[in-house]
């Protein structure tokens, strides 16, 4: 078993990881949630067949009572409405304070049931069990929960940590290849932002047999960046901001392709492309990166590029979360494994874009 502890003050917690862990789950939970009596566990439709029967039996086995919703599968349903039909789920069930709420699925999961976890009877515990590559190396870490508005994605939430994330590589096997795919964007981002090294050791393995042979390596890496990011600046003040490389661009193509024809994983690998062409013309990022890139997300199936319109741009540059007033920062390269923040009026960014323009 590998294991990392996010060592925030007052709410430090592991990460650990480890092949078959589902069976010893109930063990696990119990170590942190000593006085909880109920679980109220959040999975989706596609993972409920797969692995919430073994993790009933083990949480079970460990003397929990165990309560189940199933939401569709789908980013649709990290939404208002699914959000507080959960609430009343909990409350029939007979939630109470000391009762804890856990999360087994992708970040769509993740992302809603901690947001339940931190809103009902105003907070109870909560442990995230990802079983997307996203989710193991990116979403469950953090703390960020969320739902989505309207108005944008992510745009109702809380900085609420787990008590645990427990992770079973194993659960991997199972993910259509696209998914797997759209994770390896946010594993190919960490060595982009934050190590040279990992960055050619990807670079190496172009091929998700290649990536899964070493992939307690992967996770280990990207949960030991994410966790120190995550403890130097838990409310995204900072340092983490730098995690969003390549996704204000990125952001641009979702919108380009209303949120149906590319994923967040295509948008972001080609958000990095972009990014990194940027970071060029700006004259901070060396002219070799960018292809450097995109040989490592294309490998792997992912887009090095993705028609869009000067106004999808401009919107999404307009509504990022990293903007204040009318400056916004964007994430660039000095180097493959270094990044940094690059502060500008929003509308001198948007005609820096000008030359990525393209129609689909
Ligand atoms: P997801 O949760 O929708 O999962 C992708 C698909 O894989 C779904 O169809 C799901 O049912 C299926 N699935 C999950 N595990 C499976 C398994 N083991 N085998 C087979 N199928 C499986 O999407 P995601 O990519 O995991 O997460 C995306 C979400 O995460 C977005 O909402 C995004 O905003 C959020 N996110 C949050 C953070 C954060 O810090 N909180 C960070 C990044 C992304
Ligand atoms: N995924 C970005 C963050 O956790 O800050």
């Amino acid at each position: 078993m590998r294991q990392l502890r996010v060592d925030l003050p007052g709410r430090a917690y592991d990460i650990l990881m480890e092949r078959g862990c589902l069976e010893s789950a109930g063990a696990r939970v119990r170590e942190v949630c000593p006085r909880a009596r109920r679980l109220f566990v959040v999975t989706d439709t596609n993972v409920q067949p797969l692995y919430l029967g073994r993790l009933r039996e083990s949480l079970e086995r460990a003397g929990f009572q165990v309560t189940a919703a199933v939401i569709p599968a789908g980013e649709a349903s990290k939404c208002p409405r699914q959000l507080a039909s959960l609430w009343e789920e909990m409350m029939a069930c007979g939630l109470t304070r000391t009762d804890a709420v856990v999360a087994l699925g992708g970040g769509v999961v993740g992302d809603l049931a901690g947001f339940a976890a931190a809103t009902i009877l105003r907070g109870v515990d909560f442990v995230q069990i990802p079983t997307t590559l996203l989710a193991q190396v990116d979403s469950s870490v953090g703390g960020k929960v969320a739902v989505d508005l309207n108005h944008g994605k992510n745009l109702a939430g809380a900085f609420w940590q787990p008590r645990l994330v427990l992770m079973d590589p194993d659960t991997l096997d199972t993910l259509p290849d696209a998914t797997f795919a759209d994770g390896m964007a946010e594993v190919i981002k960490y060595g982009c932002i934050f190590d040279k090294t990992f960055f050619a050791f990807l670079a190496a393995r172009p091929s998700r047999g290649a990536v899964m042979e070493e992939i307690e390596h992967v996770l280990y890496t990207c949960c030991d960046l994410k966790r120190q990011v995550v403890v130097e600046d838990e409310r995204d003040r900072g340092r983490r901001m730098l995690l969003n490389f390549g996704h204000t661009i990125g952001h641009a193509y979702e919108k380009a392709g209303n949120y149906q024809t590319w994923t967040h994983g295509q948008a972001v690998a080609a958000g990095m492309c972009a990014a990194a062409k940027l970071g060029v013309a700006m004259g901070v990022t060396p002219p070799d990166a960018p292809e450097q890139i995109e040989a490592a997300v294309t490998a792997l199936g992912l887009p090095g590029d993705i028609p869009c319109s000067l106004r999808d741009y401009a919107e999404a540059i307009c509504l990022d979360k990293k903007s204040a007033g009318d400056q916004v920062s964007v994430i660039l390269l000095e180097e493959i494994g270094r990044a940094v923040p690059h502060k500008m009026p929003q509308a001198q960014l948007i005609e820096r874009l000008k030359p990525f323009c393209r129609e689909a």
